[in-house]
């Protein structure tokens, strides 16, 4: 194996800008990347620009533009995203630029004098948005079978013998189960292979643009055969050094580009060059938008940094944060096998689930009661055995998702370990135990505060900024050692911690108008309601009654609507240190799921009352809305839970 583990990523074109679907392809590569480098890896990154296709000439011209100024300033718009969204690579390969160049020329030399490209003709259609060729049976009502224009060419090309990689392909697949990434996909290359492979045109008669074939300077290298060729050419090849840097571990792509191009073409082209074969291709599937792919030429695009700084602004999370809310959702709803598909409102609902409720609640609760209970420092001793086994299984979950390049089951595996840890508050009660001046509460608060230490680690790859943010709060430098998680040592005894301040506060989701009711005949026997009086001052009160009710800031951890109950939702609501179960009559006004991670206002010394059976310790403040609707009423901004209210 090389000293380097090499992660390489499809390099999107550079005709347009990018839109949350290709920026997923380098994503995966980066969070694999940043996963790889924790584990102490010597982690090379590669990401890049396809420069040299037909379309990308095409739309300079059509915008009267040079080639290579249009070029340049796509590709740089590329970067500037990529590393707007933390997207941190150890090389850029440009096609068009030199390296790649002489790289390009010198791997379309080997295979001429392997014998493995020869000329001929090619007469066939072409797909100038995919830059793929196909034959008259592929079309579907006269299109690509992506639905795309194609033109008809005919021209004398070179040909690589593609055919003669199929028993070569076959046992590389079946001898290496893991070498394309998912039993799905692996199965789909495997049917496309035994359909029986066709020599491919390598070639193209020269526009002015792309990398000429060596001594035939009329034709280029095929765009799709010259791009592939940039993941070596980021190794240095062939100058000496590459073996340092190759074969990669991991190829991310999509999962369009993988039968063709990563899982058949590429892999012949390698061993035709006598060179080894990268060791994984991971393909994710896509992301659909109003149930289709989202392309560039469809124009129904979500750019990246847009959708991190909306959510800054309507959240009030800082700007680097939400880009970790971008990073942090792609990986969650990407899937190698399936498409996900996007929506605002889901969007905006996981920021509230995953992060303003699970992680910022868990971060929030375990600082503040180290703070109440413990002094403000990390507690000595050990922790317990119940929260270290909490740990040691989402770590083992989150290294078994990676082995396979399963982002979205390790991001699962780090937040069950974030809801394990608020389960673990609630149900060791810290503030039961500071009450009964009980033994155990020191090793409690340490054990929340080692979940919170591993937690940190868990979510660094896809989240980086936050998993400082909470090494910041924790008073502690950023743990980047995978081996580290859960130690005893990865959390010195003493360590002063700093106050709790929200990262993700929580995001006021609009909601949609009550549907429309259909007009209810009138009840003839009653006689109609009298009109409620307009407003009429009651009886003065003095200042010391008001004193008298204590109103306090919570927030609903659970909800659940009261079995036999129409009106009455059961809610367990903590308030500073204490939880309380309280009922109340809201359930025609919110559903209980939309209540979890809300801020209340409480009113906490109301006598405890039973109602149907259960005991109510508080009562939520609410203003009468119309129709006998409740309005809750919560803080402006977020407060610490527990902050008295006057
Ligand atoms: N230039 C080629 C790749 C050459 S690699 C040697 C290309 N470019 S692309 O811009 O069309 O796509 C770049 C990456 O984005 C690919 O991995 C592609 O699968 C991915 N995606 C583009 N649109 C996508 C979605 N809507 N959803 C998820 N990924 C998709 O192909």
């Amino acid at each position: 194996m090389p000293a380097k583990t090499t992660i390489c990523t499809a390099i999107p074109y550079v005709n347009s800008i990018p839109h949350i679907g290709t920026a997923l392809t380098t994503l995966s590569g980066d969070v694999t990347a940043r996963y790889e480098r924790m584990r102490g890896r010597d982690v090379f990154f590669v990401a890049g620009t396809d420069e040299n296709g037909l379309k990308i000439k095409e739309a300079a011209d059509a915008q009267g533009r040079d080639v290579h100024e249009f070029v340049d300033e796509i590709a740089g718009r590329y970067e500037t995203i990529f590393q707007g969204l933390g997207i941190r690579y150890d090389a850029f390969i440009r096609t068009s630029k030199e390296p790649h160049r002489v790289a390009s020329r010198a791997l379309f030399q080997r295979l001429m004098d392997n014998g493995y490209i020869y000329e001929g003709t090619y007469e066939g259609w072409y797909d100038v948005t995919t830059e793929t060729f196909f034959k008259e049976s592929d079309l579907v009502d006269g299109k690509s079978p992506d639905g795309n224009e194609v033109r008809w060419v005919s021209e004398k090309n070179f040909f690589f013998r593609l055919s003669a990689f199929e028993d070569r392909l076959l046992k590389l697949i079946e001898e290496n189960p893991s070498f394309i990434i998912s039993d799905t996909r692996r199965n789909e290359v495997i049917a496309f292979i035994k359909q029986g492979l066709r020599d491919t045109a390598v070639s193209r008669a020269n526009p002015g643009w792309g990398i000429p074939i060596p001594g035939h300077e009329d034709q280029v290298i095929y765009v799709w055969f010259d791009a592939l060729i940039n993941y070596i050419t980021a190794t240095g090849w062939p100058s000496p050094g590459w073996e340092d840097k190759w074969p990669a571990l991991v190829q991310w792509v999509g999962k369009d580009i993988l039968t063709r191009f990563h899982a058949t073409l590429w892999p012949a082209m390698l061993m035709g060059a006598d060179l080894p074969v990268f060791q994984h291709v991971a393909a994710h599937g896509w992301i659909l938008l109003g149930g289709e792919k989202i392309s560039k030429s469809k124009g129904n695009v979500v750019a990246p940094l847009e959708l991190a700084q909306d959510i800054a602004v309507r959240s009030g999370c800082a700007p680097e944060i939400g880009v970790d809310v971008v990073r942090h959702y792609l990986t969650s709803i990407s899937s190698l096998e399936t498409d996900s598909t996007f929506t605002y409102e889901d969007f905006d609902r996981r920021y509230n689930s995953d992060l303003a409720n699970d992680l910022g609640n868990a971060l929030n609760r375990s600082l503040a009661m180290a703070h109440k209970f413990v002094g403000g420092a990390v507690p000595d001793g050990a922790a317990d055995p119940e929260a270290l086994a909490a740990i040691q299984l989402a770590r083992e979950s989150y290294d078994r998702a990676m082995t396979e390049f399963r982002l979205g089951p390790a991001t699962e595996a780090a937040f069950g370990l974030v809801r394990f840890l608020n389960k673990y508050i609630d149900t060791r009660a810290p503030w039961a135990l500071a009450r009964t001046q009980d033994l155990a509460l020191p090793s409690v608060i340490r054990s929340m505060l080692l979940c919170l230490r591993s937690v940190e680690a868990l979510v660094r790859p896809t989240m980086p900024t936050t998993a400082d943010a909470i090494a910041a709060q924790l008073g502690l430098p950023p743990q980047t050692m995978w081996e580290a998680i859960g130690s005893e040592a990865s959390l010195p005894a003493g360590t002063a911690l700093l106050t709790p301040q929200p990262i993700f506060p929580r995001l006021e989701i609009a909601k949609p108008p009550p549907a429309e009711k259909a007009p209810k005949a009138p009840k003839p026997e009653k006689a109609p309601k009298p009109m409620k009086p307009a407003y009429e001052p009651p009886a003065e009160i003095g200042i010391e009654d008001v004193m008298k009710v204590q109103l306090r800031v919570g927030r609903v951890l659970e909800a659940e609507a009261l079995e036999g109950s129409e009106k009455l939702v059961k809610l367990q609501v903590i308030i500073g240190t204490e939880r309380r179960q309280i009922l109340a009559g809201i359930r025609k006004s919110y559903a209980p799921a939309d209540l979890v991670g809300r801020q209340v206002v409480v009113v906490c010394n109301l006598k405890p009352a039973k109602l149907m059976g259960q005991e109510s310790q508080g009562m939520l403040l609410a203003a009468d809305g119309p129709d006998g609707q409740a309005i809750l009423l919560m803080p402006e901004a977020e407060a610490p839970e527990g902050t008295a209210i006057h």
